[in-house]
């Protein structure tokens, strides 16, 4: 019997950064799918929202309030999954931290911030759960990464940097594992409206022609409805259509304005997750 003959058919779900945007519409969405899902970020009251709406869905959640930047948090999530749901068969990575600067202005706090969250968690995440995988057989790893991870876009700085390793890892974690049942794959969204990202109307741009959250969790989801024999990627960009919302196109328009208003290198993301991620 493997995984997911285990849990009728639908792999124990681990979405890091579940608290809002991408992670929270993922989670829904392999919720309503039949995963029974654990919920990882800092935020309680959020993950607590976003378990009751899963659950007032009929679905199964498990908040896990941890700060997955702090040793042995990863671990501890992996662990509490397993204990409270069983083993991990689907981990989907999206939490992120963003401080956009040209490399000359970049912190070293927050080169090492971004390089922590965007990178090393998502490494020390497959790390835990990929033994349990390769044992039984069975598994999907899936890192949200970004446009600007596979573009070169001046003052994207640790961010682009941090997102282009990702990919890599990823392309890694497919390569190793591939002949074992384990499918991994980037899905790597351009501007997605979100707390994270910039406001549309702030660049002259409609709402609607920006990406929406609920388009990353049907991508997600439509991978995952690929027949086993079938992998895609392992690098998937998803970009709004119109030009001017493209993301490097954008992230360039966002960084100049910031300048333009006379905001500091590192202050200068325009968002106020940037700004809640500066330890
Ligand atoms: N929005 C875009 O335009 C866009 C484009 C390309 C890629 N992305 C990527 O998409 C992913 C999700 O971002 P989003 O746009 O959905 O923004 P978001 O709503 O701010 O999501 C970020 C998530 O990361 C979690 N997180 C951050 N630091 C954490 C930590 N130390 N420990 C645990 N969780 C942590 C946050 O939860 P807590 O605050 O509760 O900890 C939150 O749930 C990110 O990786 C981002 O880089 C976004």
């Amino acid at each position: 019997m493997n995984v997911t003959e285990e849990t009728g058919g639908h792999p124990v779900a681990l979405v890091a950064g579940a608290s809002s945007g991408i992670g929270a519409a993922v989670a829904r969405r392999l919720a309503a799918r039949g995963s029974a899902v654990a919920l990882v970020g800092r935020r309680e009251a959020e993950l607590k929202e976003v378990a009751e709406s899963i659950r007032a869905a009929g679905g199964t959640a498990l908040p896990l309030p941890l700060d997955l930047a702090e040793p042995g948090a990863p671990a501890e999530a992996v662990a509490a999954t397993a204990a409270g749901l069983g083993p991990v068969g689907l981990l989907v990575c999206s939490a992120g931290a963003i401080r956009l600067a040209a490399i000359h202005e970049t912190e070293e706090r927050h080169w090492e911030r971004q390089l922590r969250i965007n990178l090393t968690v998502p490494f020390l995440l497959a790390r835990e759960v990929l033994p349990g995988m390769r044992e039984r057989r069975y598994g999907w790893v899936v890192n949200i990464g970004s446009g600007v991870g596979s573009e070169v876009v001046p003052g994207s700085g640790g961010y682009g940097v941090s997102k282009h390793a990702v990919h890599r890892l990823t392309e890694l974690v497919h390569e190793e594992n591939r002949d074992l049942g384990i499918r991994a794959v980037t899905v790597a969204p351009g501007w997605v409206s979100t707390r994270l990202a910039a406001r549309p109307s702030d660049l002259g741009v409609p709402e609607e022609e920006v990406l929406d959250a609920e388009d990353i969790a049907d991508t997600v989801a439509w991978l995952l409805d690929r027949p086993a024999r079938m992998s895609v990627g392992p690098l998937v960009r998803v970009e709004p259509s119109a030009s001017r919302a493209a993301a490097g196109d954008a992230m360039t328009r966002h960084l100049t304005r910031s300048r333009d208003r006379g905001a500091g290198p590192t202050q200068n993301a325009g968002t106020e997750p940037a700004a809640k991620e500066t330890p």
